[in-house]
């Protein structure tokens, strides 16, 4: 069985919503302190809807696969829906993801999350803080 799913090697070599927004609702950027990749997640919203999306990966292949899936899944969804993308969900969406590479679409769920956080903010909008809390559950990138 080939590592990588066809989905993974379609999103990696073609990847969707990819470039910088400049009247973005929301801009959210995290990292992965152990592999130093980054990735920065841009939304547009209008009336509670996530009408575009676009995204920035520094970083490996199964990040630009997971963030471009990531920006699929949210756009045209209620900001609410984008709120509980979970990684395993981008992973389903892909056909899955070899073990030792989970963590990268960690990386694309919190990428999502801290784009609604900062769309909030600006806002004034109140919203739960647990819901952005620390959602590393994987092994090889919370040390
Ligand atoms: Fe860093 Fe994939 S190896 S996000």
């Amino acid at each position: 069985m080939a590592l990588y799913s066809e989905k993974v090697m379609d999103h990696f070599q073609n990847p969707r919503n990819v470039g910088k927004m400049d009247d973005a609702s929301g801009v959210g950027e995290v990292g992965n302190a152990k592999c130093g990749d980054i990735m920065k997640m841009y939304i547009k919203v209008e009336d509670g809807i996530i009408v575009d999306c676009k995204f920035n990966t520094f970083g490996c292949g199964s990040a630009i696969a997971t963030s471009s899936m990531a920006t699929e899944l949210i756009k045209g969804k209620p900001i609410e829906e984008a709120l509980e993308l979970s990684n395993q969900a981008v992973v389903e969406a892909l056909d899955g993801l070899p073990t030792h590479k989970i963590h990268c679409s960690v990386l694309a769920e919190e990428a999502v999350k801290a784009a609604v956080k900062d769309y909030y903010d600006k806002n004034g909008i109140e919203y739960d803080k647990e819901k952005f809390a620390q959602t590393h559950d994987c092994d090889h990138c919370a040390e």
